[in-house]
């Protein structure tokens, strides 16, 4: 059994994960370049961490980088490196000191050496955690995930470890970048797109989703409340016919 606190919605979700988007809008509106915005949003995703032992989140997964992010300008490019660089050494102490464990997932390939030393200290240092566990997607993308799953799936079948027949629904998902999490309950996309860009297409297949207007810096853990919430209140099904 979950341990929940006596404020956490009964029946919340127990894996929220969050597609933080509208971090450049929000800068805009105010007259400043992009990355204010992402430094402004990077300070809420500490106020969302927080608040999850107390909303009943053991596991919140968020959305940093994408395979497709690339495509952003240089300027941009770096300065979201140099923020995630940042965000490590400044935050490591804190996220230690409150029990929560990090991950990453996505292909490290093209991150810089400096940033991979800081994910694997960070993961490792954060490794006996477990009060949260905090999963940040940095160059991820679904369908890369699933690509170089298979590629590592059909190694071992080539290799004789496994067999093609047995491979099922539960085989695939060992070789996702999170085969040690459980599956998201609730999705959250924020600044009023109602898109999945790409973000745990199957681990999702049967999660709930809100699309909210709120612009990612100015998401609140009371907003984040209000959706646990609703959430407790939905009919998960899961395919089945209620009874
Ligand atoms: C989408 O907003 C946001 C991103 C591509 C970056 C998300 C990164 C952060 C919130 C920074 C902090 C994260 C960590 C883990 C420290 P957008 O730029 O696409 O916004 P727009 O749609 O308004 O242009």
């Amino acid at each position: 059994m979950q341990d929940r606190p006596s404020s956490a919605p009964e029946g919340g979700p127990r894996h929220v994960a969050i597609i933080m988007d509208g971090n450049g809008r929000w800068a805009t509106m105010r007259g400043r370049p992009r990355l204010f915005g992402h430094h402004a949003g990077a300070r809420r995703v500490r106020e969302v961490v927080e608040a999850c032992p107390g909303l009943g989140i053991k596991y919140l997964t968020i959305f940093a980088f994408s395979t497709e992010n690339w495509k952003r300008t240089q300027t941009e490019v770096a300065g979201l490196m140099s923020l995630f660089r940042r965000y490590i050494v400044k935050e490591t102490r804190a996220l230690s000191q409150r029990g929560v464990r990090v991950r990453f997932i996505g292909d490290r390939v093209r991150l810089d050496a400096k940033l991979i030393a800081l994910m694997d200290d960070l993961e490792a240092v954060t490794a006996g955690n477990d009060r949260v566990h905090l999963t940040i997607a940095l160059n991820y993308g679904s369908r890369d995930e699933v690509a170089r799953a298979t590629k590592r799936l059909a190694q071992d079948v080539a290799e004789g470890r496994l067999r093609p027949e047995d491979v099922d629904e539960e085989t695939l998902p060992r070789y996702l970048d999170t085969h040690v999490l459980p599956d998201p309950d609730l999705v959250i996309r924020t600044s009023g797109e109602a898109r999945i860009s790409n973000f745990l297409l199957w681990q999702s297949a049967y999660a709930e989703y809100e699309f909210i207007d709120t612009l990612w810096p100015d998401f609140t853990a009371d907003e984040l409340r209000g959706l646990c919430v609703s959430y407790s209140t939905r009919d998960r099904r899961f395919g089945a016919v209620k009874t």
